[in-house]
């Protein structure tokens, strides 16, 4: 029997948030353990600590108590910069608020990730056009974030967290502003991408009809696994739930080399304006512009040719968690 290999191990997992006199117990103890490979959902109400449990295994925030390994290695015992060195070697986000770098073009933002890997320039460039390709999004990589839709955007994160074939991709409702059209398609490239690669690829979501493609749905409730099921033969592709078909079935936003015809811009234009996706929300702005002086400094760095530098390129830890 082949051996199945162990990515992720998290073992008495605590967290608990403190905002002024008040403690907030966000991951009371979870234990669980995921394969290389393995397509998790997390799933459960609102406030039951999805996003937090993304968060402590992407090493985006400390734990209160607990370990979290991944690929044999103790994330919780790391320093920051070691964390952030990590990060940028084996892991991969998306987030629902896209977090990319507006003064940058799509094959920018995507090249960044090998920027961390010492990966040369034109290499760098063609691995991000070939990324957003299979993301359909051949003939945007020099359209800037604002030029393109909600559903473009997120595309363009996905190929950015894709881009380096990390070993563990985190992912925290990644269609959740996307139409339904729109995230058959987002999802479906991102099951060709996580089984073609075999990457470990961990997901929040709120739709349950999304976790039908995964092989472990594991659902919290107050901060405890309340089910951990897995599944005999989940679905090898997504297809829109029942109810939706008539959806938003006019994005020709995708230009992908399955023949399906991408809208063409005429010059200048952007070939937007279907209206059929929302753009991110503003409140998203202050994050993308600290992201985005963290990445100078980084750029910076690597013209100095100084080592990896400390920096996180998508979420800053949160300042205001504090330990029990
Ligand atoms: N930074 C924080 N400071 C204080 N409390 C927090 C913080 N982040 C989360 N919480 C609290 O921890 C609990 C779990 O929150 P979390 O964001 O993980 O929930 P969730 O399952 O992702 O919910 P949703 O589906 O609404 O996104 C909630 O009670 C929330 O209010
Ligand atoms: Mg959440």
């Amino acid at each position: 029997m082949k051996q199945v290999q162990s990515m992720i191990k998290v073992e008495h997992l605590r967290k608990v948030y403190r905002t002024g006199k008040e403690k907030v117990l966000a991951l009371a103890d979870i234990n669980l353990e995921l394969a290389k490979g393995e397509f998790c959902c997390i799933v459960g109400a609102s406030g039951s600590g999805k996003s937090t449990l993304l968060n402590q295994l992407a090493g985006l925030e400390k734990p209160t108590r607990g370990t979290v390994v991944i690929d044999g290695e103790n994330i919780s015992a790391m320093s920051e910069n070691q964390l952030a060195a990590f990060r940028q070697q084996k892991l991969g986000f998306v987030f629902q608020s896209y977090n990319l770098l507006p003064t940058m073009t799509a094959v920018e933002n995507v090249a960044l990730p090998l920027m961390f890997k010492g990966i040369p320039k034109r290499k760098r460039e063609k691995m991000a056009k070939e990324q957003l390709k299979k993301m359909g999004l051949g003939k945007r990589a020099h359209h800037k974030p604002t030029e393109m839709s909600g559903g473009q955007q997120q595309r363009v994160g996905i190929a950015r967290a894709f881009v380096s074939k990390p070993a563990v991709i985190f992912a925290d409702e990644p269609t959740g502003n996307l139409d339904s059209h729109t995230t058959v398609q987002v999802m479906n490239a991102i099951l060709k991408l996580i089984r073609e690669n075999n990457i470990t690829f961990v997901m929040v979501t709120h739709e349950r009809d999304l976790a039908a493609c995964a092989d472990r749905i594991i659902t919290l409730r107050d901060g405890l696994v309340l089910r951990d099921e897995r599944m005999d033969h989940p679905q090898e592709a997504y297809t829109v739930p029942e109810g939706q078909e008539d959806a938003d079935l006019d994005d020709k936003s995708w230009d992908d080399s399955t023949g399906k015809a991408a809208a063409q811009p005429a010059e200048g234009e952007t070939g937007e304006g279907q209206g059929t996706e929302i753009p991110p929300p503003l409140a998203g702005q202050a994050q993308q512009d600290e992201t985005l002086a963290q990445i100078s400094e980084t750029i910076r760095r690597a013209k100095e040719k100084a080592p990896a530098a400390p920096v996180q390129t998508n979420q800053k830890i949160k300042e205001n968690s504090t330990h029990e």
